[in-house]
């Protein structure tokens, strides 16, 4: 074996400082600072965007190695239109290249892709190039990954309550049976449950409406690190502050 494939390998394994037993199921990422890693090289922030699209491969494969079962991306929200037209269509283009690039070693690797969010108002190259990566890997078993593309959290709960309403006013459901658990049934969610930690990259201590509902009770851990430049060793950081916390649910220590 070559020095390059013994380093490969032992970065491939879960590092020996971390419970396997004690990984969080769920991992949500909302991956900031591709802008400002550009701004300080003195590139376009399209260049940021660029090398994020990298970092998002490299964790994708991280994730995968180290038995994390579902990954979900923040990659666009509903308010990133506000940006300058020419880097909304960058941010579109890197989308379709990157899942058109990926999806060989996504079916590899099992991985199952999925979208959550307002995809109906995506470019209609994006939504056909999701709709091909969707039903390429919807057999597939391994790691769930899904990308969150036009999405908000507060629409996303406007309308899980408009199709409740539907039924209500169908008399197909009675306003007493709504639960959170049949609430839950209908976020984007649905097949992969609340996230049991949070990342956000670049410092900001915000939320930024994602997942409003689901993060309810999930750990959250930020990092100065831009997007960019989150590597393994990032996420093994993440990870290690992740076991070390004592999550309660609301609950008295037992
Ligand atoms: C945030 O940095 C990053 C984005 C809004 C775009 C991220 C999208 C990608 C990397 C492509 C994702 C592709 C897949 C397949 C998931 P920012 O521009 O807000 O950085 P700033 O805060 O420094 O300006």
């Amino acid at each position: 074996m070559t020095a390059k494939q013994i380093i490969d390998n032992t970065l491939k394994t879960l590092p020996s400082d971390l419970d396997p037993q004690k990984l969080p199921r769920h991992v949500a990422v909302i991956m900031d600072g591709n802008g400002r890693w550009a701004q300080r090289r003195g590139l376009p922030r399209i260049m940021g965007h660029n090398r994020g699209g990298d970092t998002v491969r490299e964790l994708v494969r991280c994730c995968d190695d180290w038995g994390i079962q579902a990954l979900t991306l923040y990659s666009f929200s509903t308010e990133n239109w506000k940006r300058p037209a020419q880097e909304v269509k960058v941010i579109m283009t890197l989308l379709e290249y990157l899942l058109q690039r990926e999806l060989p070693e996504l079916m590899e690797r099992k991985i199952r892709l999925d979208f959550m969010g307002g995809l109906q108002d995506l470019p209609p190259s994006v939504q056909q190039q999701i709709d091909r990566s969707r039903a390429a890997t919807a057999e597939n078993q391994g790691m769930r990954l899904t990308v969150a593309t036009n999405y908000g959290g507060r629409q996303e709960i406007v309308e899980a309550c408009q199709a409740l309403a539907v039924q209500v006013q169908q008399g197909n459901l009675n306003p007493e049976d709504i639960d959170q658990a049949l609430f839950e049934r209908h976020l984007y969610t649905v097949n992969i449950g609340d996230p049991d930690l949070l990342i956000r990259t670049s410092g900001e201590m915000r939320i930024s409406n994602f997942l409003l509902w689901q993060l309810a009770y999930s750990e959250i851990y930020i990092t100065d690190t831009l997007w960019p430049d989150f590597d393994r060793a990032e996420m093994h950081r993440a990870l290690w502050e992740f076991q070390k916390r004592d999550r309660r649910f609301g609950k008295v220590k037992s």
